[in-house]
This record gives structure tokens, sequence and C-alpha cells, in this order.
């Protein structure tokens, strides 16, 4: 008889002992792409199926050939069984965090064209986790529901909380801008919202949006009314609760003489924040910033004090 029993193989090893390291067990590492996550593909395809409708599929010959192109036909289906978009006509910008696409308008909008902001997935990644953002926002869960989850680090969440988290920032920059539109403020009109897409009023002609102040020098004499006219627009953000909170020469974009103010994704309520106010400081300074060169002479700390005070003891209220 043989007794020669091999006990690591046959037996389980006792649980204290530390399972050996061989380099044969190893299994190999697959690396999987962010996309092909299966909380995120869930994600996407409930986005697909609320969508309904009788119309032809949506398939715009732009995407065709995108490596993500499943990704934005999640949102820009939407939009087309909604009757807002009939075609993906081109990228009109990629920014940091989204990219920007030109669309040909459904008819019945009454626009020739609508931009369609796109946020990548990279961003349910890279949520930005600063504290004085979250503070100053209703977070809402999946439902809808109203959610306080200020303490809740970005990277303690499963991919489908980030995902909510991530709709909840895009729906409250676009309530901002619909807010701000409706308040008169020179900001694009939104039209829709879903998951991470914002549609909006687009600046531009089909073939160049409109540029950024960043990009273009001023006539002399049109430098201090659109420093002003922009002034007033901090001014009745403020009067409606709203920061911009990233407002710059690279967030202003400028089409036959006229100003429009975009990207609110970093836009704060004042009333959840008192440690708000270098937000608002540092929008004026900026401005001013931009428009010194042209003469135009301002002191942006008086100016942001001086607007915060109002807005403080109530007479701002436009
Ligand atoms: N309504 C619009 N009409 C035309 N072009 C637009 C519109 N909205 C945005 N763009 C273009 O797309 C770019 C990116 O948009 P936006 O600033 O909102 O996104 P972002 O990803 O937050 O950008 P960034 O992080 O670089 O500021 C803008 O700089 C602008 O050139
Ligand atoms: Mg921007």
């Amino acid at each position: 008889m043989n007794f020669d029993i091999d006990y690591e193989r046959e037996f389980d090893p006792p649980r204290h002992a530390k399972p050996k390291k061989t380099a044969a067990k190893k299994k190999p590492v697959v690396k999987q792409s962010y996309e092909s996550n299966a909380e995120v593909q869930r994600w996407l395809q409930e986005q697909a199926l609320d969508a309904t409708g009788h119309k032809p599929p949506f398939e715009p010959a732009l995407l065709a050939s995108l490596r993500e192109r499943d990704w934005l036909l999640s949102s820009l289906t939407h939009f087309y069984e909604q009757d807002l978009i009939t075609d993906v006509l081109n990228v009109a910008k990629s920014g940091k965090e989204a990219t920007v696409y030109c669309c040909a308008a459904d008819p019945s909008t009454g626009l020739a064209y609508l931009a369609a902001k796109i946020y990548r997935p990279r961003m349910f990644r890279s949520l930005k986790n600063d504290a004085i953002y979250r503070e100053s926002r209703e977070q809402r869960d999946r439902q809808g529901r109203v959610r306080r989850d200020r303490g809740v680090q970005s990277n303690s969440l499963t991919e489908g909380e980030r995902a909510a988290r991530v709709a909840s920032w895009i729906a409250y920059e676009f309530e901002t801008q619909r807010r701000l539109h409706t308040a008169g403020g020179d900001v694009p009109r939104t039209l829709a919202q879903v998951g991470n897409a914002v549609l909006m009023e687009y600046v531009g002609d089909a073939k160049t949006p409109a540029p950024r102040l960043s990009e273009l020098e001023l006539a002399p004499d049109e430098a201090r009314p659109l420093f002003e006219q922009l002034l007033r627009n901090v001014e009745l953000f403020l009067a409606h609760d709203r920061i911009h909170g990233d407002l710059s020469a690279y967030n202003i974009l400028y089409w036959n003489g006229e100003v429009t103010i975009i990207d609110f994704a970093q836009a704060v309520d004042p009333r959840y924040n008192d440690a708000i106010y270098p937000l608002l400081e540092r929008d004026v300074d900026r401005l001013c910033r931009y428009f010194a060169p042209y003469g135009v002479a301002a002191d942006a700390a008086r100016i942001a004090s001086d607007m915060w005070t109002r807005y403080l003891i109530g007479e701002l209220l436009l």
C-alpha cells in the first residue's frame, strides 16, 4: 500500500495556512475597458430602453466609425426620439470632460442647429470630489430622491452609484442653465437632458462653432459694453442663487457681436455654502483681467464685494 499522500493536493489547506504562491496558478490579468463594465453597460441599456417611438433607427453617419459610438448613441437616440435632432453633423469642440456635437435640429424646434454636450465615460471615474461643489448641491439618487451624501468620496462608490451621481451632477448643470436662460441671462437655451448629455441652443454656424473670447481680439469700442454686459449677467446669476464658478474667456462664446456664457458644470448655489464667496470673486476677477488690456479699468475685489453685500441684504433681487 502506498501511504505517500500529497496532502497539499488532496486536502484543503487549514484556514490559517497561507496559500502557496506559485506563478503557474496566477490568473492572467484581463484589462477591461471602462465601457465594458457590467454596471456601466446596464446603465446604458436602461437609457436605450427608455427611448420609445416608431421612427427609423437613428444611425448618424458621423458616428458609424467611432469607438465610442454606442456610448454616444445611448444619449443622442433620446433626443432623436423626442423629435429634437435629426442628425449629428460634426464635433464642435472637445473639452476636458465633454465633447460638444453640432446636431441638425428637428424643424419643430424652430432652430437650425443644436449643441449636444456629452460627457465622456471617463467623467464617471474622475468626477470632481471637491467638497465645495458637492456641499452646494442637492444630490439625487437614481429614483430622483434628494440625498445628502456629502461625506461619501467618489472612489468609494460603486460604478452604479457613481453613474447616478454624475447624472445628478449633469442634471444640475442643465437646471442651472435653464433657470438662468429663463431669467434673461445670455446663456444658451436648454432643450433636454438625459444621463450624460445636455442638448442646448448652438452658437455658430454648421461649419464653425462660435469662437470663445479667449480665441479672438475684440474691436476697441466693443470691449467696455461687453464687459458691462457680462458683469450684469454675473449679477443676474447671483440674484437667481447661482455663481458660475468657472467663468473665464474660455467659457464665453462670441458670435455676431454678442456674448454667450456657457459651461455651468461647476455652478454653485450660494444658499447652501457660506464659503463660496471666493468663487464669485474669482469669476469677477477673471473678467476684469481679460478686459484690462482693452483699457477697461475695474476693481474686481470691490465689484464682487459690492455684489455680494447687496445679495446678502436682499437688494439684488431684480
Ligand atoms: N452651445 C454651444 N454652441 C457652440 N459651441 C459650444 C456650445 N457649448 C459648448 N461649445 C463648445 O464646446 C466647448 C466645450 O464646452 P464646455 O466648455 O461646456 O465643456 P467642458 O468639457 O466643460 O470644457 P472645458 O473643461 O474645456 O471648459 C466650448 O469651449 C465651446 O467651444
Ligand atoms: Mg468649458
